[in-house]
């Protein structure tokens, strides 16, 4: 067969090789994971958070990092108001519940619409990747947005990252979703911790199980890309009371039966790195 490059210039042969990207840690910080799913609305945000504050409890330094962008909750799943300082160089995490955060959200006024474009989004993650002054910590958990974008691509090419945990709800239109996000990070060669069913049932009063989204579809998945199935987190009211007392059930509530949920997956994640 005929070689398609032959002819080409040596020049335009370097163009046409896969960019090959450094990937740097992000500073202050050990081991960064993150936090993904593709979908919107699966709760990532609160694993992130509670996941954060789980590791904490168990005698790590953690830093959350909220990548969505364009969607950005930490400040109010954490309730901060502030600023973070900053001496021209670099910002200062805020710290809350002993947690070194930050968000686009803390720098921007609550209303405003993020109408950024890609370039811009990049350059938002590479400030926050390596001009913010993350403090001597084991983890920074990043909380991604929704989607296979900007930065997801700008994490795995880019960044060091340890891992990845994928977080869905059970029904199909969110696994579509969720299998997009396997095969991304399987290519750009981020590990993937495990899949983990949130929202899996709810318990009624009764006592029994109700599987509101549908039962199993998180687990099947995982097997059948060949993932680890870390576990369940099944509907609680109090998880969603966070969004609105902005303390998220593991500071509120440590000893809640999903609290423990949260600590167990902290503890696993540990052991893992540590
Ligand atoms: N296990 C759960 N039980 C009840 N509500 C939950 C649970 N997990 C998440 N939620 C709620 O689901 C909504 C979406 O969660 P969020 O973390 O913002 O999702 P994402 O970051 O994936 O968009 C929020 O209102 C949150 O309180
Ligand atoms: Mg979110």
């Amino acid at each position: 067969m005929e070689d398609k490059k032959a002819g080409l210039s040596e020049a335009m042969k370097a163009k046409m090789q896969p960019k090959k990207f450094e990937k740097n840690p992000i500073l202050g910080t050990k081991f960064t994971i993150a936090i993904s799913s593709a979908k919107g609305g699966v709760g990532k945000s609160t694993f992130a958070t509670n996941l954060a504050l789980a590791l904490k409890k168990i005698g790590c330094k953690v830093g959350l990092l909220d990548a969505d962008i364009y969607g950005p909750s930490l400040p109010k799943l954490f309730s901060i108001n502030e600023k973070p300082e900053s001496d021209g160089k670099i910002l200062k995490p805020i710290l809350k519940y002993e947690i070194q955060c930050m968000s686009i959200g803390f720098l921007t006024e609550e209303e405003t619409p993020m109408i950024w474009r890609g370039p811009m989004v990049t350059s938002a993650i590479k400030t926050f990747t390596q001009k913010v002054g993350w403090n001597n910590l084991d983890f920074i958990i990043v909380d991604m947005p929704p989607g296979t974008g900007d930065t997801q691509l700008t994490f795995s090419q880019e960044i060091k990252m340890d891992g990845v945990i994928i977080i869905s709800t059970p029904q199909e239109i969110a696994l579509q979703d969720v299998k997009r996000g396997i095969r991304m990070f399987d290519k750009l060669g981020v590990k993937i911790i495990g899949l983990i069913d949130n929202m899996s049932h709810f318990v009624g009063d009764d006592g029994k199980k109700y599987p509101i989204f549908g039962e199993g579809g998180v687990k099947r998945t995982a097997e059948e890309f060949k993932k680890e199935f870390l576990g369940e987190i099944p509907i609680s009211p109090e998880v969603g009371k966070q969004g609105d007392t902005g303390t998220p059930i593991v500071e509120s509530k440590p000893n809640h039966e999903i609290s423990k949920i949260y600590l167990d997956f902290a503890k696993k994640i540990k052991s893992i790195y540590l």
